[in-house]
């Protein structure tokens, strides 16, 4: 009975398995079979291989997440419709549809390749493969019912086939990549894989054959050229960029009027010259981007037009480091939507544009590198969702106003080399829980009362801590003040601190040490050369008297520059580490032989060395010290960057390098220490010592070098020290647009993936 019963049971489940069989066989089978093995075809003409990571222009990873979507396609499964990425044409079954973006595809895409077959194609995505830089073919003009075709990020190589253009259905066209900048400040900027090979003739082609192109993304590619006129006549066009371009000229600033235009990024094509356009009512524009560009250089007015105001569906504003001089009209009052003001490095001066106080879903702020002047607003507290807020290197005066302390989304907080005298209700920094840049050294400070540095303690997350100017009580401290573990930089030079502060201890992704120009006295610890990732150390002026622990020298310590010059140092001089550089001993009472520093002397050459203007690397040759000195005092902005010719400093120097500069009294080094002796001291200064006829008298020289030095400084968020004989300073964490653009990359992408362009 019992058997009986489970029989039918399997009987009934056989059953209505083999109806269910019947019935799937009886679903028309879409995929017509020339389709079907075009698609497998396709399949086997690469490897599967996971790509190396995608970064974006400034390093980050774009967090792709690739999988190998043909690897379940199969004959056995025979209708191609339902494989993955393929998408059919409902009534006649063709393959009209095809996304093996992020798919692992490896190997070169031939312009015999299958895909080709696959006539019916009216989108195809492509991006994030590797097609190990085999040429775009030249037969997609076979696919004549494209509209959406996208290469991004495939590494592609060549001239983009001018056949493309004869893709007149186009409404999406995406050749983008991200080649990131150089990694490195100091070499050249990396080939970019794709180039347009005669612009004159490709641009206005495109434009008038591709009239219905809605997104075209470009960047990073090659094109070397001016944008023709003729791009404004694509009238459908919703979103354009052509970041990375090595765009030059004088851009059409009627492009920026093309009606339906909702998201414009020129960004990082610094010889692109241009104007911004008066712009009409019922704009629609929502991105625009022009970082790093040469708008309003060499125009008219040069001035940020007062019909932006119109713009008023804009969220992102950038137009930092362009030539913008002038004030910000009050009409960006009207930019409701705006969450981002960035117009840092431009020639812009006034009050703080009040008009952003109203805007209340501003994220970022930069007004950093400008001549602005006045009072910083009290009531930027009003802006609830601020997150960060650059406004360095400009004149502003007053107190920066408690209110500023209470906005707890700020995570970058930037206002340092302005004039402020004061710092109000800095106390409640504490609620500031996310904050992880707080750079607000300067000079200009006439604080009396020190400032609680326990207040500090709370913050959790901080990573860059410059307080430079300030003066700090460490009272409050006890072995109980936890401070945050994860500093990297910190700043706290001429704080009026006397002893080494213990927190320092436990900073394991410390990567520099200001602690010049305090009153700290006794020993130096030694657990200073035990922390893996210091690099710079700077304790100049100091009242140091001696080196605590046992005197000899740690391996694995990383530290580059170390500063120890105007201490009570007795006895014999100490080197901590081998990886060490530049040591500065001067004005001591040391003894010993100079002999280590033989090393100097191979440094004493750059092997590259990148004469800086505006972020724009001007010129990149190998240069002696000699010719350094004369480089530097030559020219509008005697800046040098340099990287020491030295094996195993590579790739991430970029997030931590030195700039030199050099002033007239020259090896000054190791003077001061009437023990200190060695014959080579004078082949290491004699390499160095600057021309006696300098173009610049030594106090405009000195003017000059204080500008060049805020100038970094305002660059890199940290304040110069004391101008050495041979001045060597360090930039910190890249630029600060960097960070900047860090932080909103999110919202970036966020936008244009609700255009037409979306970068995820
Ligand atoms: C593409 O493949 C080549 C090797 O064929 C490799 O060197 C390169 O790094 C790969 N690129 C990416 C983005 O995966
Ligand atoms: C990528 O992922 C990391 C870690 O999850 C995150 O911190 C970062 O913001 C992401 N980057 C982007 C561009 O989304
Ligand atoms: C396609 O072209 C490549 C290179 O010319 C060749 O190696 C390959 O055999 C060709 N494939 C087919 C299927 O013809
Ligand atoms: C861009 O193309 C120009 C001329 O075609 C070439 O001189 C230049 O080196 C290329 N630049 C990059 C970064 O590839
Ligand atoms: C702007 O848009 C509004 C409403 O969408 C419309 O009434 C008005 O006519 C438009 N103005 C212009 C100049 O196009
Ligand atoms: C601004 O955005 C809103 C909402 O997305 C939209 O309805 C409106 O048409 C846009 N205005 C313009 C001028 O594009
Ligand atoms: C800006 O906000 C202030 C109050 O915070 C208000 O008085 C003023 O009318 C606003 N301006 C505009 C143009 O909305
Ligand atoms: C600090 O924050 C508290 C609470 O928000 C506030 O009452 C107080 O006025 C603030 N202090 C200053 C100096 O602004
Ligand atoms: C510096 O510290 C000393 C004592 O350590 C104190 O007397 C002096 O007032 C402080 N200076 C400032 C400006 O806070
Ligand atoms: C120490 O903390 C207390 C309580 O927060 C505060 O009143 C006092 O001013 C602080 N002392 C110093 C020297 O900052
Ligand atoms: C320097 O050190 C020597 C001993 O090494 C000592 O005799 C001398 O007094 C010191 N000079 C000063 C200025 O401290
Ligand atoms: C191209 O495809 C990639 C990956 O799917 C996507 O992030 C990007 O937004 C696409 N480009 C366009 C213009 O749609």
């Amino acid at each position: 009975m019992l058997s009986f019963f489970l029989r039918t049971i399997v009987l009934l489940l056989f059953l209505s398995l083999n109806l269910f069989g019947t019935f799937a066989s009886l679903t028309p089978n879409l995929c017509p079979l020339d389709q079907r093995d075009a698609l497998i075809d396709l399949k086997t003409e690469f490897k599967i291989r996971k790509p190396d990571e995608f970064l974006d222009y400034d390093g980050n990873s774009m967090n792709v997440t690739s999988y190998p979507k043909t690897e379940s396609w199969a004959n056995s499964i025979s209708d191609c419709c339902n494989w993955e990425g393929v998408t059919c044409d409902t009534k006649s079954g063709k393959v009209i549809g095809l996304d093996l973006s992020c798919s692992c595809l490896h190997g070169r895409l031939e312009p015999n390749s299958s895909l080709f077959q696959l006539q019916h194609l009216k989108s195809l995505n492509l991006a994030y493969n590797n097609f190990t830089l085999s040429p775009i073919p030249d037969k997609f003009n076979k696919l004549i019912w494209l509209e959406t075709l996208n290469l991004s990020e495939s590494s592609l190589k060549g001239h983009v086939p001018i056949e493309l253009l004869q893709l007149t259905n186009l409404v999406s066209l995406d050749l983008s990549s991200s080649s990131s900048a150089s990694n490195s400040y100091f070499a050249p900027p990396p080939a970019l894989l794709l180039s347009i090979e005669n612009p004159p003739l490709f641009l206005p082609l495109l434009a008038r054959n591709l009239r219905n192109l809605r997104a075209l993304d470009m960047s990073s590619v090659n094109i070397s050229s001016e944008i023709p006129q003729e791009f404004s006549y694509m009238s459908s066009l919703r979103s354009l960029h052509l970041k990375n371009c090595y765009l030059i000229g004088e851009f059409p600033s009627s492009v920026f009027m093309i009606p339906n235009l909702q998201s414009i990024k020129l960004d990082h094509n610094p010889e692109l010259r241009g104007e911004l356009p008066v712009f009409s009512i019922n704009n629609s524009m929502q991105v625009l981007s022009l970082l790093e560009t040469s708008f309003s250089e060499s125009s008219f007015s040069g001035r940020i037009p007062s019909s932006l105001g119109e713009l008023s569906n804009l969220s992102s504003l950038v137009l930092f480091s362009n030539g913008f001089i002038g004030e910000v009209p009050s009409s960006i009052v009207n930019l409701k939507q705006l969450t981002i003001f960035s117009v840092g490095y431009n020639k812009l001066r006034g009050n703080f544009p009040s008009g952003l106080l109203n805007l209340t879903k501003l994220r970022g702020i930069d007004l950093g590198s400008n001549e602005f002047t006045g009072f910083f607003p009290t009531n930027i507290g009003q802006l609830s969702k601020l997150e960060a807020i650059f406004a360095g290197s400009n004149f502003f005066t007053g107190s920066v106003p408690a209110s500023l302390f209470q906005i707890s989304s700020l995570t970058h907080i930037y206002l340092e080399d302005n004039q402020f005298s004061d710092i109000l209700g800095l106390e409640n920094i504490s609620m500031l829980p996310n904050l992880q840049y707080l750079f607000l050294h300067s000079k200009s400070f006439r604080i009396s009362s020190p400032v609680d540095f326990n207040v500090f303690s709370s913050l959790k997350q901080l990573v860059g801590l410059a307080l430079s100017g300030i003066p700090l009580s460490t009272a409050n401290i006890t072995s109980d003040s936890d401070f945050s573990s994860q500093f990297r930089y910190v700043y706290l030079s001429g704080c009026n601190i006397t002893e080494f502060p213990e927190f320092i201890r436990d900073q394991r992704n410390l990567d520099s040490l200001d602690l010049s120009n305090n009153n700290i006295k006794g020993q130096l610890p030694d657990w200073l050369w035990r922390l893996e990732e210091l690099q710079v150390v700077k304790l100049s002026n100091n009242s140091l008297s001696g080196f605590d622990g046992s005197l000899k020298a740690v391996t694995g310590s990383q530290i580059n520059v170390l500063d120890l010059s105007s201490n009570a140092f007795q006895g014999p001089l100490f080197i901590p580490s081998t990886s060490i550089t530049y040591l500065f001993v001067s004005n001591n009472n040391l003894t010993g032989e100079l002999h280590y520093i033989g090393d100097f002397h191979d440094y004493g050459y750059y092997t590259s060395v990148v004469l800086m203007n505006k972020g724009v690397s001007m010129a990149l040759e190998r240069v002696t010290c000699t010719q350094l000195v004369k480089k530097c005092f030559h020219g509008t902005h005697p800046i040098v960057f340099g990287k020491p010719h030295r094996a195993g400093i590579t790739g991430s120097i970029a997030k931590q390098a030195f700039w030199y500069t050099v002033s007239t009294t020259n090896c000054s080094a190791y003077e001061g220490n009437p023990g200190l002796y060695g014959p080579s001291l004078k082949d290491i200064c004699g390499d160095i010592h600057a021309p006696t006829s300098l173009p610049v008298s030594e106090e405009e020289e000195e003017e000059e070098e204080e500008e060049s030095l805020s100038w970094i400084a305002a660059r890199i968020g940290f304040a110069p020290g004391i101008v050495f004989g041979l001045t060597i300073g360090y930039i910190v964490a890249s630029y600060k647009h960097e960070w900047f653009m860090k932080i909103f990359g999110r919202n970036k992408h966020s936008f244009t993936h609700r255009s037409h362009s979306p970068k995820h």
